[in-house]
């Protein structure tokens, strides 16, 4: 089937904004620095890329019979918060296994920010020791069996949706949403950096972009920026769910290697743990364009994104595009970073 062809169940608001960040631009002095949006995407918890990867998943939920979508994540995990909205959104149970992904210290951590407003949603939150893994957990498969036995209907959502065989499909049509975003704005993206730890995001990219080079004849660079420390995981991972999504919207040719780019060198030692490099994006992103981003995943992207045009590996010709995914809730699970008393 084609992209088009996909049912897809609308959970956002529409085209995600695109927005110059004129004042970081100017700060690094090097390639034109562009937005989009995705934590502005949509009214349902704050939204993020989850919900666009879910427009794609819901009419096989729907289609399935099914009355609880089962997750997991870690406790500030944005993707369950956003499998909850969309349950609370749909009139479906959510039970979510949140583990202990990250060692941070910050007594709130399985309190506030992602896990409190799924909570607040309804969701059937469960605390899991087990500490970080992209790959597909015995706690998850435990979920579906406990709501089985309970006489319920589960409908299993493997972390951040990625190992989902339709994951890939929202990005790949944000591929296509870019470029008619270009053309009424009258500019070109030659660069998109991402940030990715799961894959489906940076694959469905991929998958997405291959696709339109495919009918305009024009490449250009989809940089991943590892945030999971797990770089070769998540790397096989990225690989193969662009193939696997390159294949299913009939791109009719391979992936090439050189349009799987998954970058290293601002994850830190540990997801979810910020360093330097992640503090100065953050505060850049904040203080030039009161554009938030997150400790776990964001801020290691725009650090990752600040690097490259300081370094000059993205030109000062370049424009490139930013994918803003959202997971904002999660810091207020480390306000202690800001706290002017010390963390
Ligand atoms: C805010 C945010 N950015 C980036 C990512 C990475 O996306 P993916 O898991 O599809 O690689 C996630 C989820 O894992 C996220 O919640």
């Amino acid at each position: 089937m084609k992209l088009h062809e996909f049912p897809r169940h609308p959970l956002t608001f529409g085209p995600s904004p695109l927005q110059h960040l004129e004042r970081l631009s100017r700060h690094l002095g090097g390639a034109q620095v562009w937005a989009k949006r995705e934590d502005v995407n949509s009214g349902l918890a704050f939204g993020g890329n989850k919900v666009r990867k879910l427009e794609y998943i819901v009419p096989d939920i729907l289609a399935s019979g099914a009355d609880t979508i089962v997750s997991i994540g870690g406790y500030q995990s944005n993707h369950t918060r956003q499998v909850a909205a969309v349950a609370a959104h749909l009139g479906l149970k959510a039970r979510l296994v949140q583990e202990k992904w990250v060692p941070w210290g910050d007594p709130t951590n399985d309190q506030v920010g992602n896990i409190l407003l799924s909570r607040m949603m309804g969701a059937d939150s469960r605390l899991d020791d087990a500490g970080f893994d992209i790959g597909i957990r015995d706690s998850w498969k435990q979920a579906l069996a406990e709501v089985e036995a309970a006489g319920g209907t589960p409908y299993p959502i493997p972390a951040g949706a990625s190992e989902h065989p339709l994951g890939g499909l929202g990005f790949a049509n944000w591929a296509f949403e870019v470029a008619e975003q270009e053309k009424q704005l009258g500019v070109f993206f030659d660069t998109i950096v991402v940030c990715t730890v799961t894959g489906s995001t940076h694959a469905g990219m991929i998958a997405g972009f291959a696709a339109l080079e495919e009918l305009t004849g024009v490449k250009r660079r989809v940089l991943g920026i590892d945030a999971s420390a797990t770089l070769e995981k998540t790397r096989d991972q990225v690989a193969r769910i662009a193939r696997r999504t390159a294949e299913l919207i009939e791109l009719g040719r391979d992936v090439r290697d050189d349009e799987i780019q998954v970058l290293e060198g601002w994850a830190g030692e540990l997801y979810g743990i910020p360093v330097d490099s992640t503090m100065e994006a953050m505060a850049l992103g904040a203080q030039l364009e009161a554009m938030i981003t997150d400790p776990v995943y964001e801020g290691k992207s725009l650090a990752g994104l600040i690097d490259l045009v300081r370094s000059g590996d993205i030109p000062a010709s370049s424009t490139v595009l930013y994918a803003h995914l959202g997971g904002q809730p999660a810091i207020n699970a480390y306000h202690a970073l800001w706290d002017p008393a010390g963390a």
